[in-house]
């Protein structure tokens, strides 16, 4: 059901891959919500995944772009205003790739040019978008970024690798721009941790399957799903969320503030059951 929360905005998400990617969840809800949109990601994402498909239900255009060049990422802004007929008011960044992950490197032997592309690809993209936002004044007053992120930035995780540290300074940054942009033009700046979700950077995680029931375990309301992940999103754009910058808010059914729960322990105890039949 639409509750027009997005009514006469414009705006640009980046990541959206395919029907699973939560940034597709994203933009469908938006489109409901009465937003306008430009869609980006690389052009290996559009000849492999179904962006045009959304773009076509969405009235959107698509602009091709590495979200670590600064050049592509000024055309995608450029473009937007032109194809929206005026500034920004809301941009998503979903985007996140660590090939340490995807060869299988462990934490302690890690591929350094790798990760660098990691921290490039997943944190530093981020900078860059707002830093060419604000030098073009491309986004209104109490205009919203959002950015996804997880709790492996706060919590160590097995198998979330160097894509841990580089959430780690996607949430900096996220403050340390958020300052800036909310002092000088009210823009705010906000991440979601969000629970573990099946797309195709979520299952790159090793271990996913016993991990979101682990997560699904231990939150008092279950693990969050991509749709309701979109459903808080368009909160963080809308004119509801004004004074919400500079944070990093957990989207997890409550995980974030378990340490153990009676459905987990359950499942434990049955573990050492079966070690003590053994
Ligand atoms: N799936 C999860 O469990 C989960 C949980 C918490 C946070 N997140 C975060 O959500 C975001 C979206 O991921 P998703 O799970 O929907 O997976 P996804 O694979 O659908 O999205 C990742 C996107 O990043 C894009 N991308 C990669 N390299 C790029 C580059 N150089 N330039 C531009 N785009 C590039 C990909 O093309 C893809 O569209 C990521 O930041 C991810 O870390 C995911």
């Amino acid at each position: 059901m639409s509750h027009d929360l997005l009514s006469g905005k414009k705006g640009i998400i980046f990541g959206a891959l395919d029907e699973k990617s939560i940034a597709w969840k994203i933009a469908s809800k938006a489109h409901e919500e009465g937003a306008r949109f430009t869609l980006s990601n690389t052009p290996v994402a559009l000849r492999f995944g179904e962006l045009d498909k959304l773009a076509e239900k969405c009235g959107s255009e698509i602009i091709l772009a590495d979200a670590t060049s600064v050049a592509d990422l000024t055309t995608v802004f450029e473009q937007s205003i032109k194809f929206l007929g005026g500034k920004i008011d809301f941009v998503l960044h979903s985007v996140a790739m660590s090939m340490n992950v995807r060869k299988h490197r462990d934490y302690d032997d890690l591929d350094y040019d790798y990760f660098q592309k990691t921290i490039d690809i997943s944190a530093l993209s981020f900078h860059k978008m707002l830093q060419v936002a604000k030098k073009l004044d491309a986004i209104n007053n109490w205009g919203s970024v959002l950015a996804l992120t997880y709790i492996a930035a706060q919590r160590t995780l097995v198998g979330y690798n160097d894509m841990a540290d580089a959430k780690a300074l996607l949430e900096s940054i996220t403050r340390s721009f958020g300052y800036i942009y909310g002092r000088e033009k009210q823009v705010r700046i906000n991440t979601i941790s969000q629970s573990p979700t099946r797309t195709t950077a979520g299952s790159g995680i090793k271990g996913m399957d016993g991990l979101m029931d682990f997560t699904d375990r231990m939150s008092p309301l279950g693990n969050a799903t991509a749709d309701e992940c979109a459903d808080f999103s368009i909160v963080l754009f809308s004119d509801l969320s004004r004074k919400i910058t500079m944070q990093n808010i957990y989207h997890d059914g409550g995980f974030s503030s378990m340490a153990m729960s009676m459905r987990a322990m359950a499942q434990y105890n049955k573990c050492l059951d079966e070690e003590k039949i053994l």
